[in-house]
């Protein structure tokens, strides 16, 4: 089908830029990759040719086709949601401490200036990307940056924002030590003149976590959490009911993810038992961290 050799190929130059980006400079292609890539360009040659997307398939299913030139051997792992018409997943190494701050920043810049979603640019004052240490073991995940957020450029720094920290305070934790990003980098957009937030759609979340995948590929987090429905629906790519999934763990890509309730709900609804339930959420991110967890932070909003 025409263009299908054109996707493969563009696909292929994304991931190798991307490689480049996150510090590769050599990559080895075996000799199988390297005739299946060959082949679309000497069609007249072959008797029957495969059509482009077989030979797509040979590429993705050919032994570890393009293989990262690492001195120690790594656990591979894909990084994007597979989508239909979206070219084999990047399977990108992960990167040595040392060089996530370059690849993020990189990839900052890069989203920054997008501008795939045409009324959010028009609405935004800035691109939201996200704070804290490329480095760190825990990842927080939430759905787009509100009003607060879109003008300091910062997210979770509003009302929820600041429960959030305070959350992450509990937990002996800090927004300097953890990661915080969104589904979502640019704040959905609003009828002139109304208040509020709005949960951005299926089409600006399909379109916006490409970034997400790349974050959370750069910082390679031991464990997330999700917070709140739509964070668990753009990570996961499908309507996930958070009150049925809070609390149970989920996996996404190898990491091990914990729904919770956002923020934000917690600030609607005051009542102390869904605190709890945050809070038991937050313990068992805590043991699967292992971190210590004292006695006091074990009784909070436990009634004596
Ligand atoms: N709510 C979110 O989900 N993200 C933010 O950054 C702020 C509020």
């Amino acid at each position: 089908m025409p263009g299908e050799y054109d996707q493969l190929l563009e696909a292929t130059i994304e991931h190798l830029q991307q490689l480049k980006a996150h510090g590769t400079r050599f990559v080895t292609v075996d000799t199988a990759a390297l005739k299946a890539l060959t082949a679309p360009v000497a069609p007249a040659k072959a008797p029957a040719p495969r059509s482009l997307s077989a030979q797509a398939q040979t590429v993705a299913a050919a032994p570890a086709p393009v293989t990262p030139n690492t001195a120690a051997p790594v656990k591979e792992r894909s990084v994007f949601a597979p989508a239909a018409g979206i070219p084999p997943e990047p399977v990108i190494e992960p990167l040595a401490p040392e060089a996530k701050p370059a690849a993020m920043a990189e990839l900052r810049a890069r989203a920054s200036i997008c501008v795939k979603c045409p009324s959010l640019v028009a609405a935004r004052t800035q691109v939201v990307f996200g704070v804290g240490d490329v480095n760190a073991e825990l990842m927080f995940v939430g759905e787009a940056p509100g009003a607060d957020e879109d003008a300091q450029g910062e997210p979770f720094v509003g009302a929820a924002g600041q429960l959030l920290t305070k959350i992450i305070q509990t937990m002996g934790q800090s927004r300097e030590t953890v990661y915080i990003g969104n589904i979502l980098k640019c704040r959905p957009d609003m009828p002139p003149g109304a208040s509020g937030n709005r949960k951005p759609t299926p089409a600006e979340m399909r379109t916006c976590i490409p970034y997400l995948h790349e974050q959370i590929n750069i910082i390679r987090p031991r464990v997330m959490v999700a917070l709140g429905a739509t964070a668990v629906e753009g990570l996961f790519g499908k309507p996930i009911p958070i009150t049925k999934q809070r609390g149970n763990w989920m996996t996404y890509r190898d990491i091990p993810v914990m729904p919770t309730f956002h923020p934000a709900y917690l600030l609607r609804n005051q009542a102390m038992s869904e605190k709890r339930k945050v809070w038991e959420d937050m313990l068992a991110v805590m043991e699967r961290l292992g971190l210590e967890i004292s006695e006091k932070q074990r009784g909070y909003f436990l009634r004596g």
